[in-house]
């Protein structure tokens, strides 16, 4: 909740837990080898694939192909974000976290947080007393009656009602305190007055189920017609969708979870039954709302209105979209008819009609393709240059991911060209190579390092075992003549090795916690050297050597080419010469 958490901490906190402890508690292990199995906690399944690794500090489904260190077990297993998750690991290991405070001003402490969230709460319990029993809230709950609001479901969503006066709460809470959780407004020096007035209120819970602000709907045509929470120390616009912690209440595991615009589109949904339903506080989807309820369900729907407006806001949807679809994650797009928002629309067809209508609705790559090819000609050449200038940047945006791959080809198939390069990228070193590569590596491979190449095993003997890196720097290895496929990784991980010195590879990992390198680095955790521990270093340095020898030969074929050819200039002729004299 407050302070930025200092790197070295979690450093330490990785290495004095140990996973299969933490994961043992969570879900019993059973040892089997160097390994502890259990039925995978992500996945459904009869025989155990889940296989937590003691040394590596390292868990992996090769069911599901979920992996990660102590810290994303804890993200996954408990639905939390990462200072969540670390706040989590820090009570389980039994030591207190310290914060880097400079950025913490002392109104932001626990105590006084802890207040407001009390004051939330007050605050929504008078407003609803003033919905069920004031003079004035009649007219409230003759417009929610109006609507088809049950009483049951303003229960559930605990909607109030704030009388159109100036001074109500003003007059009943601290002052200040009300200000600070944005329910006063004070205009320059004079008397603070009540923010909102004679408005239906919809209190907005985070997942936690704190209240950390509001929502307020005029009863008639007046505008505006909603007004929000200001942005306040309990209340993130962007972090936070409405109807979050109701939904958990129902099913913590949603299949799938729908975003929708409005308050009311939730609430009428969730009187139908579909009890999954949320909605951005009127903005645009974010990408930490997105990563939010993906940690709840593996599938989101985005609702929007038909017309052009709802066109174009799912459009604009893309963006995060895009950044936030991992394997395993699915997003589709639904586009309702003209003059329908989800609350009528249930309203007008019933939950069935609407269910439907979901079940129906468009996969993200269907929307996107459609949308990027709709006012073009595709039987031209210059309609499917425009769809590749249009979907390029978007596709780009996508993690490596199966997916991803079969964007592009779906692009490559609908603009019939050949030439995008999408598998020039580290994060397919672990699992891909091109066919002239792997002759290469066939040819060079010694006997004993199974199937993979050398420069795969090397990197992935180094991220499996880091003390390597400190062996490594005792060599008198000429990076500078080094190159093979994955050079820039290996570089890249010797360099993390020496600069923070991870004790395990869980802890390397974790220094790579949303790097572009995460998941190669992450492969290569999990890659199977088939190598013994007393062989480890053996290994490694063989792998290094021919790397050095194949990296040599590489480059004196290119330069005797060359000279063969066209002549070297004088500093390639003084490299050919340190290459043919070296032993
Ligand atoms: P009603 O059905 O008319 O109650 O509204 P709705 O929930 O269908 O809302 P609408 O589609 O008009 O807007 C969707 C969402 O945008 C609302 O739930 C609000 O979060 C937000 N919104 C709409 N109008 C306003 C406004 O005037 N000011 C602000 N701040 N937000 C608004
Ligand atoms: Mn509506």
């Amino acid at each position: 909740m407050s302070g930025r958490i200092p790197r070295e901490f979690i450093d330490e906190l990785l290495v004095r837990v140990d996973i299969v402890d933490l994961i043992d508690s969570h879900v019993p292990l059973k040892k089997t080898g160097n390994n502890f199995v259990a039925r995978c906690p992500f996945h459904a399944e009869k025989t155990p694939s889940f296989s937590v690794n003691r040394k590596k500090q390292f868990f992996h489904c090769f069911g599901c192909g979920a992996s990660g260190n102590a810290i994303s077990f804890l993200m996954d297993f408990s639905h939390l974000d990462f200072i969540e998750a670390v706040e989590d690991l820090a009570g389980f290991v039994g030591v207190d976290i310290p914060r880097i405070s400079s950025e913490y001003k002392p109104e932001q402490k626990n105590e006084d947080l802890n207040s407001l969230y009390l004051l939330m709460e007050q605050v929504t319990g008078f407003y609803v007393s003033q919905l069920r029993t004031s003079d004035a809230g009649k007219l409230a709950v003759e417009y929610l009656k109006n609507r088809g609001v049950s009483s049951a479901c303003a229960d559930d969503f605990m909607i109030g009602y704030a009388p159109d006066e100036w001074r109500v709460l003003a007059t009943r809470f601290n002052p200040k305190a009300l200000l600070d959780a944005g329910l006063l407004i004070s205009k320059d020096g004079g008397q603070p007055y009540d923010r909102f007035r004679g408005r239906i209120m919809f209190p907005i819970r985070d997942k936690r189920s704190r209240i950390v602000g509001f929502g307020g709907r005029v009863l008639d045509d007046s505008l505006p017609k909603y007004l929000n929470s200001p942005e306040t120390p309990l209340f993130h616009k962007g972090k936070e969708v409405y109807g979050l912690f109701e939904l958990l209440e129902k099913n913590s595991k949603p299949s799938r979870i729908l975003i929708v615009e409005g308050y009311m589109d939730v609430i009428a949904l969730a009187q139908f039954g579909i009890h999954y339903a949320v909605a951005a506080l009127g903005t645009a989807a974010s990408q930490a709302h997105l990563d939010l309820l993906f940690r709840f369900s593996s599938e989101l729907v985005f609702c929007f209105d038909g017309d052009k407006a709802g066109r174009e806001a799912a459009w604009r949807a893309m963006e995060p979209a895009f950044s936030s679809l991992k394997d395993g994650r699915q997003i589709r797009v639904m586009l309702l008819p003209q003059n329908h928002d989800p609350d009528s629309l249930v309203r007008e067809e019933g939950i069935d009609g609407f269910i439907g209508r979901v079940q129906s609705s468009e996969t993200l790559s269907e929307f996107f393709f459609a949308h990027c090819s709709s006012a073009l000609n595709l039987s031209e050449m210059e309609g499917r240059a425009q769809l590749i200038i249009k979907a390029k940047p978007y596709l780009e945006k996508l993690p490596e991911s199966v997916f991803k791959e079969m964007m592009f080809s779906r692009l490559k198939e609908l603009s019939g060209w050949d030439y995008l390069d999408v598998l020039e990228n580290t994060a397919t070193l672990a699992t891909k190579q091109t066919s002239k590569q792997k002759y290469a590596d066939n040819k060079n491979r010694a006997p004993n390092t199974g199937r993979l190449s050398s420069a795969r095993m090397a990197i992935a003997l180094l991220v499996q075992n880091p003390w390597l890196g400190e062996m490594l720097d005792q060599q008198e290895i000429v990076w500078d003549e080094l190159d093979f496929p994955g050079v820039s990784l290996f570089k890249n991980v010797q360099n993390m090795i020496a600069d923070k010195n991870p004790a395990t590879t869980a802890s390397l990992v974790e220094c790579y916690r949303d790097s572009s390198e995460e998941k190669s680095i992450k492969a290569l955790a999990l890659l199977d050297s088939l190598i013994p521990d007393d062989g480890v270093e053996a290994e490694f340095f063989d792998a290094i050597s021919r790397l050095v020898i194949q990296s040599r030969e590489r480059s004196l074929s290119m330069l005797l080419n060359k000279e063969k050819n066209e002549g070297l200039t004088s500093q390639e002729k003084q490299l050919l010469l340190k290459i043919l004299t070296v032993k």
